[in-house]
């Protein structure tokens, strides 16, 4: 990328902006509970990702702005960029960005990259996405791709949240996704939505690593259990959460992958602070 790709898309006057990095003005905020909320915000002209990388982004409001990585939960094909976050209390970046309000300035580092994309995984038959809070933004993109159901004939994305609000971005998505005019067509039939709750009475009630091991999550899906011969897997979400998914899908006999040297499962941390 040349600086002067750069410069058309930055702002010119911001003090605290860093070189070389994209000013992009927030254009929608949605706030689903008092952890979670979603906001959109113009995409730089010359900015390429593949769906499922993440972005450095903060806030231009010190000398030495706290960058984090977020997901992009839109789609490659999107004319915006949309991300799912998390508000920490006292987070560095996070209990500013959470007042983020639609004309504000973010600031956006030009590289994408990351690790739950179609490339770092071999050919298979069904793709598994499985997430708590806000490890679901990469698959918000994943799913609303053309190119995840050229290259998998069913695709399952699971969300585990504390309570039924949470799960308002993801099921908002996934209903979007499957009447969407580009990709709804794609999409119906083959991609499955499982949602689960561990502190408030949904339908779905539990950790989906315990309803994996317990047979729940099969049952209620109707489909048979993880195989690494058909099956591929992305993983995305807290610490503990990607260690005790980690420990079953290594069990099973799935390999993790990576853009080098793809295979059968690939794991992301969430952003978290
Ligand atoms: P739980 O309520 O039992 O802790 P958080 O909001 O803390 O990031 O958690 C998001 C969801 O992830 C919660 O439903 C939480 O369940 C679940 N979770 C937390 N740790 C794990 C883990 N080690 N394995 C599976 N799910 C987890």
């Amino acid at each position: 990328m040349t600086d002067a790709a750069l410069a058309s898309d930055a702002a010119p006057a911001n003090p605290f902006m860093p070189k070389g990095a994209f000013a992009e003005k927030v254009t929608e905020v949605q706030h689903y509970t008092d952890r979670l909320f979603r906001f959109r915000i113009t995409r730089p002209q010359s900015l390429r990702f593949r769906s499922g990388e993440f972005v450095m982004i903060g806030l231009p409001n010190s000398e030495r702005p706290v960058l984090r990585a977020y997901s992009i939960a839109s789609p490659s094909w999107d004319e915006e960029l949309e991300f799912f976050s998390i508000k920490v209390p006292n987070g560095p970046l996070t209990e500013h960005l959470q007042k983020i309000k639609v004309g504000d300035t973010i600031i956006m580092k030009p590289k994408a990259t990351g690790t739950l994309v179609n490339d770092a995984l071999i050919q298979g038959k069904r793709l598994f996405c499985f997430s708590t809070g806000t490890g679901f933004a990469p698959f918000a993109s994943l799913i609303r791709d053309p190119e995840t159901y050229e290259k998998f004939e069913q695709v399952y994305v699971t969300h585990t949240c504390r309570q039924r609000d949470e799960l308002k971005y993801s099921a908002d998505t996934v209903h979007n996704t499957l009447n969407d005019p580009l990709v709804g067509e794609v999409a119906q039939g083959h991609l499955h939505y499982f949602p689960s709750t561990t502190r408030e009475e949904t339908q779905h009630m539990g950790r989906i690593t315990e309803l994996i091991e317990s047979g729940a999550f099969y049952e209620a899906m109707k489909i048979s259990p993880l195989d690494p011969e058909t099956d591929r897997i992305m993983i995305c979400g807290s610490m503990e959460f990607m260690k005790d998914i980690r420990r079953i899908v290594d069990a099973l006999g799935f390999k993790e992958g990576s853009n080098s040297e793809p295979a059968t499962y690939v794991v992301e941390r969430a952003f978290v602070g």
